[in-house]
């Protein structure tokens, strides 16, 4: 697009994708922020929020809609309505896409069954589970830290917490990653978004098994929690339950994989910032907050407007699209000083890497507690740790920020 003021070309959102950007959107989200902080994007087709003020405002206000709708099923081919329907149904279902009241009671009760207290107790097991997968490469010297790491930790973590057996496992795993494109915004083919819906199709059917075992047996784990979950004597129906469950899956996995790449991968590139962390692991708390801003796992959420809404001067109308970027926000200097340096001192660091308002993360505690521990303990273990690569390469998308595999060399892996 051209800038008639200016004369030069206009950068857009999409250009998010060139590859100078993809390394580094940042200042491409400052020249959009200093331009036009609230512009209307023609080929987004929605307005695009860089500044921290209107993105928290936005995002803790009730006319900007997080809701999908009713349910749209006449684009399905005949043949796969029975399977893809009440997979798409369930996905309605999650929290995340609906609004007060309905949301209020599903993370109320989905809430209760994930509690900061709950996770912390996770603490010992997800120290076991980094041990073993630094363990598991001890004698190699190398190591695909995506791959290697960065990608089972929070699986296993959550299957082990819905109570997923072993050996389901890395059948569960391929379906944390249908899940995750689903997340992704408008970018799925029609044949990824079929095979995505019959991924999901497969999973209800595997847990509505599971579930039918703990109603005749028990069993101590989050599943039975929610099975149980009951407030006001209002249970989470069984499709609710089902696609809250897809949700803590999509919502838990690529994120935290993204977090560990990107905040490994940031803090060897800062090596003074890696040192502090190592001789000083009680600052690992304030240290993941930072990686959290610094370098966000989820650049943008959107919202839909329910109402004609008056923005600094904008007319924004109802049934139009509102993308609040977070990765901006995040990078605001009217918030943040010197917001492109990584300081894990950084104080005040009211991010928003996790949302805000209503929908703000509920696996929060749950991803900062798997950093904290992956961090202090790699920074312990692995003394020589050096980058095995001067170019990475980035996820190809808008919404999420991650690294496809981070290649890196140790000497030696202490006990
Ligand atoms: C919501 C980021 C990890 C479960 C969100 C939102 C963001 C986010 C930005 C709000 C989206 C919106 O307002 O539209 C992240 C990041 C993570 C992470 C950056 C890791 C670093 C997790 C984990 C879980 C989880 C580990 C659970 C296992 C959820 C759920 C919601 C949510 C259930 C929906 C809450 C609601 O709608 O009320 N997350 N998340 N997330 N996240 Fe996370």
């Amino acid at each position: 697009m051209q800038d008639h003021q200016s004369g030069h070309q206009r950068l857009t959102l999409s250009d998010v994708q060139r590859p100078e950007y993809l390394a580094n959107p940042y200042p491409l989200y400052h020249r959009l922020r200093e331009h036009d902080p609230i512009y209307w994007d023609e080929e987004m087709h929605a307005w695009v929020l860089t500044r921290y003020t209107d993105v928290v405002a936005v995002l803790r206000d009730p006319r900007f809609s997080s809701a999908w709708g009713p349910v749209e099923t006449a684009w399905m081919p005949e043949e796969l309505r029975p399977q893809l329907e009440p997979a798409l149904r369930a996905v309605s279902r999650q929290m995340l896409f609906l609004d007060p009241p309905d949301h209020s009671r599903l993370r109320g009760l989905v809430a209760r069954a994930f509690t900061p207290r709950m996770v912390e107790s996770l603490r010992p097991r997800v120290q076991r589970l980094v041990d073993e997968l630094l363990d598991a490469v001890q004698d190699q010297g190398e190591m695909e830290f995506v791959a290697d790491f960065a990608y089972p930790l929070p699986a296993i973590v959550i299957a082990e917490m819905l109570g997923v057996p072993p050996e389901d496992r890395s059948q569960f795993i391929v379906w944390t990653q249908d899940f995750g494109r689903l997340l992704d915004g408008g970018h799925l083919s029609f044949e990824e978004l079929l095979t995505t819906l019959s991924g999901i199709a497969d999973f209800l059917a595997y847990f509505r098994r599971q579930i039918a075992q703990r109603r005749t047996a028990p069993r101590d784990d989050l599943l039975q929690a929610l099975i149980l979950a009951e407030e006001q004597g209002d249970r989470l129906n069984e499709e609710e339950l089902l696609g809250n469950c897809v949700l803590l899956l999509a919502a838990g996995h690529g994120t935290t994989t993204h977090l560990l790449g990107n905040g490994l991968y940031a803090l060897l590139q800062h090596p003074e910032q890696l040192q502090l962390l190592r001789e000083n692991p009680s600052l690992a708390p304030t240290a993941v907050m930072e990686l959290l801003r610094y370098d966000s796992p989820v650049q943008l959420t959107s919202r839909r407007l329910t109402a004609d809404v008056e923005w600094a001067g904008r007319r924004f109308k109802a049934g139009e699209e509102v993308l609040t970027v977070l990765g901006a926000a995040n990078h605001d200097p009217e918030q943040f000083p010197d917001p492109d340096r990584l300081d894990l001192r950084r104080t005040d660091n009211r991010h928003v890497a996790f949302g805000h308002g209503p929908h703000f993360c509920l696996g929060a505690p749950l991803a900062r507690l798997e950093a904290e521990v992956a961090f202090t303990t790699i920074l312990r273990r692995l003394p020589q740790l050096c980058l095995a690569t001067e170019q990475i390469e980035r996820l190809p998308s808008l919404v999420f920020r991650g690294i496809k595999a981070l290649p890196v060399t140790f000497a030696s892996v202490l006990p």
